[in-house]
């Protein structure tokens, strides 16, 4: 039997290249070798501020940006959480086996709490719980995630445990995997991952116009202030992220003419420019069919809610029966 993949990504509008290298690009490899499930996980959407309006639209977004990266509805199921709420009831479960300390010491949660202190709710605290849930009603062997995730992966770990020490044995134990390990930083505050927010990521849809606006006020190695400087590539966001997408003959030129000041910091973010808008050009052009065609996506989501859910509820009714809700 082939292990089972579970994966979210959260419905905050389209995918930028920090999700692409971060994630989802090692989502893409499991396809063929394990039985994937990929998830817009909109309940988690709730936890932090939002803009109801736009909720539909965000989630949809992703969806179309899942399906134009390569997502295959013919190997895995694409879903929208909420359309399962069998992860909110074994999210409700899995809540009275999880000791409240524990989530106050996670690491994401703190970070939320001081981002929004006004907006501390019981969805956020028990946020990892309902990931747990996700990814345990599908008993899921492995989850591809960023390194942000892992603390929420040893959380479920524990969860699986704790159920089926209490309940008797029921989960297999998750394991997360790290995709090739890019950690993409933002583009003006390179100490920072790059997010969704403050329109600084660079989307998987972005046209090489809109690419090349953005990198041109992209921080680069800081000591570096004018042309006849010589740059250290070791120390500049630029330089990382031309190691994803640029070949390794220009990589090495790219270095030669930093270190020796032979070009300057615009024209090397040309040749960026220009290769990022080249990896992601099968990417626009798939996005645009999709976005021209909801009937077919539409159609995509309901056959994956339907193959998810007969697994969810087999779960569910396991777990009904152990914990003797059911007999
Ligand atoms: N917490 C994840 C994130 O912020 C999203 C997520 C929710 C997830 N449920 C999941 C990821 C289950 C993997 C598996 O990116």
């Amino acid at each position: 039997m082939k292990p089972r993949v579970f994966s979210g990504i959260r419905p905050s509008g389209r995918l930028h290249i920090g999700n692409y290298f971060g994630a989802i690009k090692s989502w893409l490899k499991l396809q063929d070798e394990a039985d994937c499930i990929f998830a817009v996980v909109d309940y988690h959407g709730l936890t932090t501020p939002f803009d109801p309006k736009e909720m539909f639209k965000e989630k949809y977004e992703v969806i179309l940006d899942y399906l134009a990266v390569g997502v295959d509805p013919k190997k895995s199921a694409l879903v929208i959480q909420s359309d399962l709420p069998e992860h909110t009831e074994l999210g409700w479960i899995l809540g009275t086996i999880t000791p409240v300390s524990i989530l106050e010491r996670v690491p994401t949660f703190k970070e939320k709490v001081a981002q929004h202190p006004e907006y501390v709710n019981l969805g956020l605290l028990s946020y990892p719980v309902l990931m747990a849930a996700d990814i345990l009603i599908y008993k899921s062997n492995i989850v591809p995630v960023g390194e942000d995730q892992l603390p929420h992966i040893e959380l479920a770990r524990e969860i699986a445990k704790r159920f089926n020490r209490i309940f008797g044995k029921t989960f297999p134990l998750p394991k997360a995997v790290l995709s090739s390990g890019a950690r993409v930083m933002s583009l003006y505050d390179p100490s920072k991952k790059m997010s969704k927010t403050g329109g600084e990521g660079i989307l998987l849809s972005d046209s090489p116009e809109e690419i090349w606006k953005k990198l041109q006020p992209a921080v680069t190695d800081p000591a570096r202030k004018r042309i006849s400087d010589s740059g250290n590539p070791d120390v500049c966001n630029i330089y990382s992220l031309h190691k994803l997408v640029s070949s390794a003959d220009e990589i090495k030129e790219i270095n030669g003419n930093c270190r020796g000041a032979k070009f300057g910091c615009l024209d090397c973010k040309k040749i960026l420019a220009k290769n990022l808008g080249m990896e992601f050009e099968d990417f626009r052009r798939k996005r645009k069919v999709f976005e021209s065609n909801p009937e077919k996506v539409k159609e995509i989501l309901k056959n994956g809610a339907e193959k998810a859910r007969e697994l969810a509820q087999k779960t569910l009714r396991e777990v009904r029966k152990k914990t003797g809700l059911d007999i």
